[in-house]
């Protein structure tokens, strides 16, 4: 596998550990649901960050395929999926665990967005890039610093 790809599919499998995390603690203790929730939100706002100013720009200007193309609907989806955040902190924030219809659409958007992510867009940014480029694409996104995607209430504001 391309190093793009198995990186960020290896943040898919460690955000669906983390929302699965949240889900099995809700009906259990509240403070550590809110941890778990935020921990969850903070990692898909980094990973939101990463394709949206990171990968998807190399792409664009690589194959010259900005609007109406694959990025174009990854960041409206984005869209979606931070909606679906913010939905779900203000409930739990406010001590509601009853998140149940968030949860559902927030599971759907990403299985699909996240299939579709794994099986076209990483691969052919892939093809985009040298094993190089590749290499520092990664180092710049592991040091993107915390104030830009960790904003939650339980976290850093
Ligand atoms: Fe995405
Ligand atoms: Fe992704």
């Amino acid at each position: 596998m391309k190093p793009i790809t198995e990186f960020m599919e290896q943040d898919h499998v460690r955000l669906d550990g983390l929302f699965r995390a949240f889900q099995s603690e809700k009906s259990r203790d509240l403070e550590k649901t809110k941890q778990f929730f935020s921990e969850f939100k903070q990692c898909l706002q980094r990973h939101i960050v990463w394709e949206e100013e990171f990968l998807f720009p190399r792409f664009e200007s690589r194959t010259g395929v900005a609007e109406g193309g694959p990025t174009a609907v990854m960041r409206l989806e984005h869209r979606r999926l931070k909606e679906l955040l913010e939905g779900i902190h203000d409930q739990v924030a406010a001590g509601k665990t009853d998140t149940g219809e968030y949860e559902r659409e927030l599971t759907e958007v990403l299985m699909v967005h996240n299939t579709k992510e794994e099986s076209i867009l990483y691969p052919a940014i892939d093809r985009c890039v040298s094993a190089k480029e590749a290499a520092e694409l990664i180092d710049a996104m592991k040091g993107l610093p915390p104030e830009r995607y960790a904003h939650c209430c339980t976290g850093t504001h």
